[in-house]
């Protein structure tokens, strides 16, 4: 009997750990932003060629191994129904910065629209109705968030014409309203580029190409420089540092770390203690989460999709280290429901709620079983009898 109900609690519990666990595939050219404790994924390549609506997040108020798939508390909210595009940028905003607008990008889809609104709250998807001036189409860009709710978008690749725009449009996402800008001044066309905004509210336009060549990556900075490149990623650190990796030139998949220190306007290489043998990764997505960079999906060189999470330790200056474990900075207040001093600290609660919810169904039937064996044994000795 014990030997039974041990068995029906390792079905539930496999059950449990197989439905519960999401894992994505590989993909690129998709987006991430980072809100609260959670970094939300949207889109991308999936499957070469295909285009996915996957969208889910990591919660980063839990720790986790990268190296242990399984360990890593990815949430699905595919269900939610977000947009099938790639190619996206997506950047927070709303009064209370818990909102999600993913811009631009390719889909199927012809009617799919250039903005798509997740209201992180609400845990859903909000049709945006534009009415008067809309920016037309356009992929590889990436926006930038600006005081007062306003998110900059500048250039891309418009499919529609042969030509691109160096036109940058204002999205207020208080008011879900667009405005051309009068800015003067913009740089030529270009895509595939990076935007950072500055903490004086200048935003920094990095790398990208034309139609015909690479953006100069040292506009106004002496050397070193890195190399020409579109496809890579870039954070923003809070001591001014901007940290960009990886990318894409001509036919060569890049894998090199470079550090821009913004109060001096100075390039430097990224000296990376314990770098990873032949990584590198273009049309991934880097995200600051505390001090770890998040490199995450994106294609290797050897045009493989990724479906890891490189975690770049930052927090020095002169130096940068490649880490396996994630430990959140704040302390987890998991309410606990178990009697026993099982430490919530190193797996997936959704594990540990199906353990409970199989101990406890297990439990019953155990209940059940034992009542029923009881019967059957009154039974037996009174027939005995
Ligand atoms: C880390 O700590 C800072 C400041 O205490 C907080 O703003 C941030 O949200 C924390 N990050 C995580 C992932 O909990
Ligand atoms: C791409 O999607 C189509 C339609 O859903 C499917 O038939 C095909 O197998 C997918 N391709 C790959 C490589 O998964
Ligand atoms: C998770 O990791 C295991 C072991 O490395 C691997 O066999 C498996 O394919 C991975 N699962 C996914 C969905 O990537
Ligand atoms: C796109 O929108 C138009 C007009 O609303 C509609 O007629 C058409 O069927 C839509 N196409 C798709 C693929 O949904
Ligand atoms: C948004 O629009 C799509 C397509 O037009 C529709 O299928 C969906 O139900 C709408 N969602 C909401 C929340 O109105
Ligand atoms: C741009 O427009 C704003 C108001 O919309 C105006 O205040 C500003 O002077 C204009 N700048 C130029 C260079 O035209
Ligand atoms: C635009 O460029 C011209 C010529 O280089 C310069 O004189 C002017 O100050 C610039 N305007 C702004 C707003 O930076
Ligand atoms: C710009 O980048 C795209 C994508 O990598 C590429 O197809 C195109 O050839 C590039 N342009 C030049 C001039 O290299
Ligand atoms: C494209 O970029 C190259 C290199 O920066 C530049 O020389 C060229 O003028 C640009 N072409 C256009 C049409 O902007
Ligand atoms: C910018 O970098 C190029 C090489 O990529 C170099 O030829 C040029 O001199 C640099 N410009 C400055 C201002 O350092
Ligand atoms: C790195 O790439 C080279 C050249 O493609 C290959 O020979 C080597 O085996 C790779 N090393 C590892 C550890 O994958
Ligand atoms: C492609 O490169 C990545 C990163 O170096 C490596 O992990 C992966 O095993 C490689 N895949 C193939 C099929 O060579």
């Amino acid at each position: 009997m014990l030997l039974l109900n041990f068995y029906i609690f390792t079905c539930l519990l496999s059950y449990t750990f197989t439905f519960a666990v999401f894992i994505p595939d590989g993909r690129e050219s998709h987006s991430s932003v980072l809100i609260d404790d959670k970094l939300y994924f949207s889109g991308g390549i999936i499957h070469l060629p295909n285009i996915t609506n996957e969208f889910f997040y990591l919660d980063v108020s839990k720790p986790f191994t990268t190296t242990d798939n399984v360990s890593i508390p990815w949430i699905d909210l595919t269900y939610t129904g977000g947009p099938q595009k790639y190619l996206v940028t997506a950047c927070i905003g709303g009064k209370n910065n818990d909102m999600i607008f993913i811009f631009g990008g390719s889909s199927l889809n012809v009617n799919q629209s250039f903005v798509n609104l997740f209201d992180t709250n609400k845990q859903r998807w909000i049709n945006i109705t534009s009415v008067g001036n809309v920016p037309p189409l356009r992929y590889y860009i990436s926006c930038a968030n600006l005081d007062n709710g306003l998110i900059a978008i500048f250039s891309g690749f418009d499919p529609s014409k042969s030509t691109i725009t160096n036109d940058l449009w204002i999205f207020n996402s208080l008011t879900l309203t667009w405005s051309l800008s009068n800015a003067t001044n913009a740089s030529l066309q270009m895509y595939g580029y990076r935007a950072v905004t500055l903490p004086d509210g200048n935003i920094l336009y990095i790398g990208g190409n034309n139609s015909t060549g690479y953006m100069p990556m040292n506009k106004s900075i002496s050397d070193p420089t890195p190399s020409v490149r579109n496809y890579f990623s870039a954070v923003l650190t809070s001591d001014g540092r901007i940290i960009i990796f990886g990318g894409y030139s001509s036919v060569t998949v890049l894998g090199d770390l470079w550090i821009l220190d913004t109060t001096i306007f100075q390039w430097s290489i990224g000296k990376i203690l314990n770098p990873i043998v032949n990584l590198t990764l273009n049309g991934h997505t880097a995200t600051l989460v505390d001090n770890y960079m998040f490199v995450a999906f994106g294609q290797f060189g050897n045009d493989t999709l990724s479906s890891k999470i490189f975690m770049l330790d930052v927090s020095r200056k002169d130096s940068y280290k490649w880490v396996t474990e994630f430990t959140p900075n704040t302390t987890i207040t998991t309410v606990t429901t178990s009697s026993s001093n099982t430490s919530f600290d190193s797996k997936n609660t959704s594990i540990i709620i199906g353990a409970i919810f199989g101990s406890i169904i297990s439990l019953i039937i155990f209940a059940i079983a034992s009542i029923l064996t009881l019967k059957f044994i009154d039974k037996h000795e009174i027939y005995s009898y």
